[in-house]
């Protein structure tokens, strides 16, 4: 949704808004619906590796619950080792028979032994039974150039290179397609503690040997800023400027970002399912922030690229929340709220907006984890509410964005002297249809909505509503569908005018056919 504009809203109406259905927008890749898989916790160890010898129904080692479920959101891309994992983990550890590989302790993330029974080979598994793209992020804080020269050779070489050869012995043929390659993680922290100028050093020789073999493309993404560090995105794309003549391509192909969402601080973030309105808000309000960072970013990139060639990568987003009581607090496990989907619905429409420069997103992380798809314990599995706003938003994928422009100022709520929407929208359209999505921010009353569809003939709306009497409604394994999607009656497209009613803290997608 554009800017605010400074007109009072219409009396009971939240969102009075236009499409111009005639006038498609950049496309939203698909690539922002991407996820994230860390050696974090019980993301990889339980989330999605049991080991073939598990109870638990396993196609390889790899549980065929998660896989199943997660197949209805069309994942798009997967990160994965890491994170700050990524930056202590050296590839060859997790190649080659598993008896043989050696254990290390992963440092990071509750000081337990890693045996490394997941490696490249079961992570590429992984990805051919998702059918999503692997985005692998290199170790630039503490691996070698070499070491990353040799995993990109190893993953993607079809001769008889060394790697490629190293690759057969442990039982692969053909080499795999790799889409992402990531040039280190958080270099200005967990990677590495490094200055803005040394990782750019370090980037462009990682960057450099991360080479193209035969016809895999890597898109390298070269770790960027932590929230709004626009100096951190400068510098990365000075050594693109520094090229001359090259093409702003040839060194790496996106620049990425970090930003997440919590309701009080980094020491004491709040609780996932314990919360007062005031830090419903506040939670509400670090959400909608992301715009302006995305901005500030692209804004960067605009100088020494204006005509988009690279992108922007969010490759870490979502909810952060103090670990649930009684459990490990290296291992970032949480509970998901409604109050985590409005957060997620609020980001993709961001993502919308601003998807001619965004091109790449991941949300942290895919089970167990921070703001997870879904939640195990041991063979139970539930989906949360946040899984159920990527399917609903499934249509986006690969769609036109067709932006939504206010007639009057939308609804606002105070929080601490800043003006937060009410209100939160985003349309797109692909093979004859239009996808409209909704968000009621406010957890206290009903939204009432009006959009103009003009320049087409848009109808048939199918409309259908996630929501909860309390934005703290979460699903667990007693009650695995306390919040789940259902139709929303009432939505109607009359005179090219669609109205809906979205009840208090909610999301609603309305799909329509265009004639
Ligand atoms: O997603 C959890 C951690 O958050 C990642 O490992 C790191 O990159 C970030 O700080």
């Amino acid at each position: 949704m554009t800017d605010l504009p400074t007109t009072a809203p219409e009396k009971d109406l939240v969102l009075d808004a236009v499409v111009d259905l005639d006038v498609p927008g950049p496309t939203i890749s698909r690539h922002l619906y991407g996820h994230f898989a860390e050696h974090l916790g019980r993301c990889v160890y339980e989330g999605f590796w049991v080991g073939e010898d598990s109870d638990i129904p396993n196609v390889g080692g790899i549980r065929t619950d998660v896989v199943e479920a997660l197949r209805e959101l069309a994942i798009p891309n997967l990160r994965w080792p890491g994170g700050c994992f990524a930056d202590t983990y050296h590839w060859r550890d997790g190649v080659g028979p598993a008896a043989d590989r050696p254990r290390i302790v992963n440092t990071h993330w509750g000081d337990v032994v890693e045996d490394n029974s997941f490696g490249t080979h079961e992570f590429m598994a992984l990805c051919d039974l998702l059918g999503t793209a692997p985005y692998i992020s290199g170790n630039v804080g503490s691996g070698t150039v070499q070491e990353t020269a040799d995993w990109v050779e190893y993953l993607t070489r079809g001769d008889d290179s060394p790697m490629a050869r190293l690759r057969r012995e442990h039982g692969r043929d053909e080499p795999w397609g790799v889409s992402f390659f990531g040039i280190g993680n958080e270099p200005w922290g967990c990677g590495g503690n490094l200055r803005a100028d040394q990782f750019a050093s370090l980037a462009r020789q990682h960057a450099t040997y991360a080479r193209d073999h035969g016809g895999n493309r890597l898109v390298r993404v070269a770790a960027g800023a932590s929230d709004d560090d626009y100096a951190w995105t400068e510098t990365l794309m000075q050594q693109v400027a520094k090229l001359g003549d090259a093409d702003p391509r040839d060194l790496w192909q996106m620049v990425s970002f970090h930003f997440y969402t919590f309701a009080g601080t980094w020491g004491d973030k709040g609780a996932a399912t314990e919360f007062t309105r005031d830090e419903y808000w506040a939670t509400m309000r670090k959400a909608l922030d992301v715009r302006r960072i995305i901005a500030g970013h692209s804004a960067v990139m605009d100088a020494y690229d204006p005509e988009a060639k690279l992108g922007l990568a969010l490759d870490e987003w979502g909810t952060w929340w103090n670990v649930e009581r009684d459990t490990n607090p290296g291992f970032l496990y949480q509970q998901n709220a409604m109050r985590d989907a409005l957060v997620a619905t609020v980001h993709f429409d961001a993502f919308h907006d601003h998807a001619r420069r965004l091109r790449l997103a991941n949300i942290a992380q895919t089970v167990n984890v921070l703001q997870s798809m879904l939640l195990t314990d041991g063979a139970k599995m539930i989906k949360t509410p946040t899984f159920h706003a990527f399917a609903m938003s499934a249509g986006h994928h690969d769609a036109a964005s067709l932006p939504v422009r206010e007639r009057t100022a939308r609804a606002t709520h105070d929080v601490d002297g800043t003006a937060v929407g009410t209100v939160s929208a985003s349309a797109s359209t692909k093979d004859g249809a239009v996808l409209v999505s909704l968000t009621n921010l406010d957890p206290d009353a009903p939204a009432s909505v009006r959009i103009d569809l003009r320049g087409r003939v848009a109808s048939d709306p199918v409309a259908t509503v996630l929501a909860a009497d309390d934005p703290a409604a979460h699903n667990t394994f007693d009650a695995p569908d306390a919040v789940t999607p259902c139709p929303l009656d009432g939505v109607t497209v009359t005179d090219g005018v669609l109205t809906a009613q979205l009840p208090p803290a909610a999301f609603a997608t309305v799909r329509l056919t265009l004639g």
